[in-house]
């Protein structure tokens, strides 16, 4: 994790990134509305059902103290049960010392026990925990203890949580809607990032711009800048081939006629320059045909390697190879094995041409190949590393004398080769050999 990631610790997709934005602000106002609810409205009422009954019992407690006797008192309680239907009782004792009970988590029981204490003052006992269903209150008067036991539904809202159920089932539905309506608002998008992602590996996949607005307006750009690469494409590969198409023609009736004029001396110096030109222009061809590559397919790593290596011992260079597997069990990867060979025949036939020893290895990770070519020659300064690596570009012919000509199309070839798998060409210093190291990264 980079330390931007953790100083912002959202989810990497857009998708997830969405839902959060819906779904936040929505726990956030379930909150607030439940705390209000609570707060307010529901211990506010709770408070005036209390009140209701403490003045009932306030009657009680009055018609105690006006009865002579306890008898007459408890028979006056026993006719006052009936209207008021709260179980009263009188009973000759004193109120043993003791706090108001209830649970923890009765949250109106804790502003009705207030309320009613604040009405009634004395000695007074409320126990809400003994059953949940009932209010049990002990008032201390002067002829005993007066006990009264009242439905807890007469001073409590019932089913409080019916609304919270109902706030949670609407906030869930509005989150499958959101959900629904982002995933199809996402799905342009995401087909948009397919295409580009596949045209930068050099697939075209059908693609029609869709969605939103400013999706579209994307699309749309992304496909008239596709149409514009593709048809850059064609031109090239057009003016390429119809110029050494061209060329042939003359140059085989060159060929002929040398053949004829046999007994002259430049002959065999003139047939040996026709040869080269025609090499040149195979590999304009080559290079012209850069854009129409092969399918990809499962291409078995190692073994390409090796073929790669022999071919080049055959064409007289001196080479070893280094393969290093990780994770062992996957030795292939879904690549254009033709483009693929191509590129490395041309770092090898540079790196045989300009040095004497090369060395060929093999690398990958689970998400990258790699394919490093190095030898022990002279090397390219660095700041020039980037410029062979364009079409028709050669160093100083000094260095190329007696090594055969190019043309100067090989680097760009491989670099063409590494681009249309979404990889790169890298060139730089072999620690090893001593001369150039290049490297052709491929994602997997
Ligand atoms: N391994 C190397 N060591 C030293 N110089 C190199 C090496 N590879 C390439 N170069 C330099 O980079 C230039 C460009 O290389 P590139 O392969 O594109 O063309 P080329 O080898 O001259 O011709 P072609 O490959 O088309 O026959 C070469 O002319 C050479 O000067
Ligand atoms: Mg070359």
């Amino acid at each position: 994790m980079t330390p931007r990631n953790l100083k912002y610790p959202l989810p990497r997709s857009l998708f997830p990134r969405a839902m959060l934005i819906v779904i936040v602000p929505l726990i956030a106002l379930q909150l607030v509305v439940a705390f209000v609810f609570f707060q307010r409205h529901f211990e506010g009422v709770t408070r005036q059902m209390t009140r209701n009954i403490a003045r009932e019992l306030a009657v009680a407690q009055q018609v105690i103290d006006t009865s002579p006797t306890a008898e007459i008192a408890q028979l006056r309680l026993t006719n006052l049960s009936q209207p008021l239907e709260i179980a009263l009782s009188l009973r000759a004792e004193e109120l043993r010392p003791g706090a108001h009970r209830r649970d923890l988590f009765d949250l109106s029981g804790r502003a009705l026990v207030a309320e009613m204490a604040d009405l009634l003052g004395g000695q007074l006992q409320i126990d809400l925990a003994a059953d949940r269903r009932q209010v049990d209150v002990r008032l201390q008067t002067d002829k005993g203890v007066l006990r009264a036991v009242i439905p807890r539904s007469r001073m409590t809202v019932s089913n409080p949580h019916q609304l919270l159920v109902l706030m949670t089932a609407t906030a869930l539905v509005l989150a499958v809607i959101a959900l629904l309506f982002m995933r199809n608002q996402m799905k342009p998008i995401l087909q948009l990032a397919n295409a580009a992602d596949a045209f930068g590996k050099g697939r075209s996949v059908p693609y029609r711009p869709a969605g939103a607005e400013e999706v579209r307006r994307a699309g749309a750009a992304f496909l008239s800048m596709r149409q514009r690469i593709e048809r850059a494409m064609e031109q090239r590969t057009q003016m390429l081939s119809g110029v050494s198409h061209d060329l042939r023609t003359p140059l085989t009736r060159m060929k002929l006629s040398l053949a004829m004029a046999d007994a002259m001396p430049e002959a065999r110096e003139m047939e040996r320059d026709v040869e080269q030109m025609e090499q040149m222009l195979n590999s304009f061809l080559a290079f012209a045909r850069g854009d129409q590559m092969d399918e990809v397919e499962d291409v078995h790593l190692p073994a390409l390697l090796e073929e790669m290596a022999e071919q080049a011992r055959r064409g007289g260079g001196c080479v070893e190879t280094d393969i290093r597997l990780e994770p062992a069990e996957l030795p292939t990867a879904t690549l254009r094995r033709a483009a693929l060979a191509r590129a490395l025949q041309n770092l090898l036939s540079n790196a045989t041409r300009y040095g004497s020893r090369t060395r060929l290895s093999l690398r990958t990770t689970p998400r990258a190949v790699q394919f490093i070519v190095e030898d022990d020659g002279p090397g390219v300064p660095v700041d020039r590393r980037e410029e062979v690596m364009r079409p028709f570009i050669r160093l100083d012919s000094a260095r190329n004398q007696d090594r055969g000509g190019g043309v100067g199309l090989g680097l760009a070839i491989a670099q063409d080769v590494a681009r249309a798998h979404g990889g790169a060409l890298e060139l730089s210093d072999s620690e090893a050999l001593g001369g150039l190291k290049a490297v052709l990264r491929l994602p997997r």
